[in-house]
């Protein structure tokens, strides 16, 4: 009856207003739900933020997240587990860390101990320590919160965790003072953290011989954009373009609000790390880099609204050698009152992370996990299509749906603006384009369906990119209710959720302003990972 009133709604009022049907609060899950991420990672239900403890073991990965066992809003955070085996198809396992007494279990991530350097481990056992904040609550005469550093390990290969009895291992004079972030550094012999110290806009390094007693070592920050709290740091040396005698450290730190696209989002730092410090390197950069940078000296790691807390994944085998990361594909201005349920956000897609050259720069590039071309289906390929001041369905060509995936190039030809629209409907669609005189790659979510449950959620998100006269090539992943787009071999990426109507699957190009042309286009149908 409710289903058949939002149909009703859907053509009287148009798409916008239509919200998910209410006996879907109450939540049969179905993984089917309007608007459930087909091929990203959701929790059946309840509400889910950041990625949290991500490693590799015995054949493996490991995802935990923030999770609220009660509810469908943040609150009573806990670490939830799922695992798979191709960082593809999921296991959901259930809460592994949970809230207890005044004590929430904050952001963090997690390593494989393999020399037992803990001592956590007895008898030739391989320790798992997981490292979290605990967030402390206090009522009373004098209420307020404190942050500090805890672990937990596991001694049954990642499946169940022990809070160790030692906890905080870190306490700081700031009640503001999360997300610890562990790696092994071969050079200094140590396990180096990172933690963000939010208010300050300073990511904190300590070291230590056996994760349990830690030597403050530096500070990195303020710098680069500094307008919001400074969140779930990552940090990770990579080779620049493959080359492993030439290597930078990143430093990944999310900012909440003041990000490129408007609320929550992130930046990255290229520098040296000599053990104890963390310097820029300003050279890779081309710019210097300052307090308060302006959008423009700032490195972004995804140009759009909901690509947030990226950790990567630790202990990935040596012969594999990838960096490999997702992202909370969300953004905290709207998270708590996306149209979704019984369930609250989703993960990004697995990417990889690289450094390349970029003339006489580096930058972070992004990837798709090759693993996710076991999904694709029902490939269409299309060549030399042109667009001249209109639209384009490409419905009779075989090319349109829900959860897809499309690698095209297009040449700009005269038009001014060009693109592809996804998830295009009854007046509805997301514009992925191209702007000549601006320079700028843009995804346009004003009219992609609902929009209207938060003020700040029909936004355009841009991304600076000069085409030099080439084509411009795009891989786009869409699903249920997302859309990210990777161009400039991965230098700039754009992840932006939506909203669309079910009946919603048109694929279109489009030009204005003079007469563009599809080059190649090859789209595939992704299968479900839920099936
Ligand atoms: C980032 C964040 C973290 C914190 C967690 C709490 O999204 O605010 O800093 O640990 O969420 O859920």
């Amino acid at each position: 009856m409710i289903a058949k009133t939002c149909v009703l709604l859907f053509f009287i009022a148009g798409v916008t207003g239509c919200e998910p049907e209410p006996e879907q609060q109450e939540g049969e899950v179905t993984f089917k739900e309007w608007y459930r991420p087909q091929f990203h990672y959701t929790p059946p239900s309840n509400w889910m933020n950041d990625p949290n403890g991500m490693f590799y073991y015995d054949g493996q990965y490991f995802l935990h997240h923030q999770y609220n066992p009660h509810g469908i809003t943040w609150g009573h955070m806990s670490w939830y587990q799922a695992v798979s085996d191709d960082l593809v198809h999921w296991d959901h396992k259930g809460v592994v860390i949970p809230e207890e007494g005044n004590e929430m279990i904050f952001s963090g991530g997690a390593i494989v101990d393999h020399e037992n350097t803990s001592g956590f481990g007895e008898e030739g056992e391989t320790p798992i320590i997981a490292t979290y904040s605990s967030h402390y609550t206090y009522e009373g005469e004098d209420p307020g919160f404190e942050q500090a550093q805890s672990l937990a390990y596991s001694l049954d290969g990642g499946q169940t965790f022990t809070k160790y009895e030692g906890n905080p291992v870190i306490n700081h004079e700031d009640p503001d003072f999360r997300d610890p972030n562990v790696m092994w550094h071969e050079e200094s012999d140590q396990w180096i953290m990172v933690v963000a110290l939010p208010i300050q806009r300073k990511v904190a390094f300590y070291g230590s011989e056996n994760l349990r007693e830690w030597d403050h070592l530096s500070n990195f920050g303020p710098l680069g954009n500094t307008e919001g709290i400074w969140e779930c740091p990552d940090f990770f040396e990579l080779p620049v373009d493959g080359d492993p005698e030439n290597t930078r450290w990143v430093m990944h730190v999310d900012i909440n609000p003041g990000a490129i696209a408007g609320g929550s989002g992130s930046q990255y730092f290229i520098g040296d790390f000599d053990g104890t410090e963390f310097t820029l390197d300003e050279d890779a950069t081309a710019f210097e880099i300052v307090e308060g940078a302006p959008d423009d000296q700032v490195l972004w790691t995804d140009y759009g609204t909901d690509f947030y807390a990226a950790i990567s994944w630790s202990d990935i085998p040596e012969e594999d050698g990838r960096r490999l990361w997702l992202g909370w594909m969300s953004n905290w201005e709207y998270a708590n009152v996306k149209p979704t349920s019984p369930w609250r956000s989703a993960q990004s897609i697995p990417r990889t992370v690289e450094l390349v050259s970029v003339e006489d720069e580096i930058r972070m590039a992004q990837q798709p996990i090759e693993e996710l071309q076991q999904l694709r289906e029902d490939h269409h390929t299309l060549e030399n299509i042109n667009i001249e001041n209109e639209n384009i369905s490409l419905d009779d060509r075989g090319v349109s749906g829900k959860a897809y995936e499309i690698i095209a190039e297009l040449d700009a030809g005269t038009a001014e603006v060009f693109g592809i629209e996804v998830r295009g409907g009854d007046n509805q669609e997301t514009v992925i384009g191209y702007d000549i005189e601006d320079e700028i790659l843009f995804v346009d979510r004003t009219n992609s369906g609902d929009v209207g449950f938060n003020e700040n959620f029909a936004t355009v998100s841009e991304a600076p990119l000069s085409l030099n006269g080439e084509t411009l090539k795009l891989q786009i992943f869409v699903d249920w209710s997302s859309v990210e787009v990777f161009a400039e071999d991965g230098t700039k990426v754009l992840t932006k959720r939506i909203f669309p109507h079910p009946e919603s699957r048109d694929v279109r190009l489009f030009s204005e302003g003079g007469q563009a042309n599809l080059v190649s286009m090859d789209f595939w149908s992704l299968r479900s990972i839920w099936d």
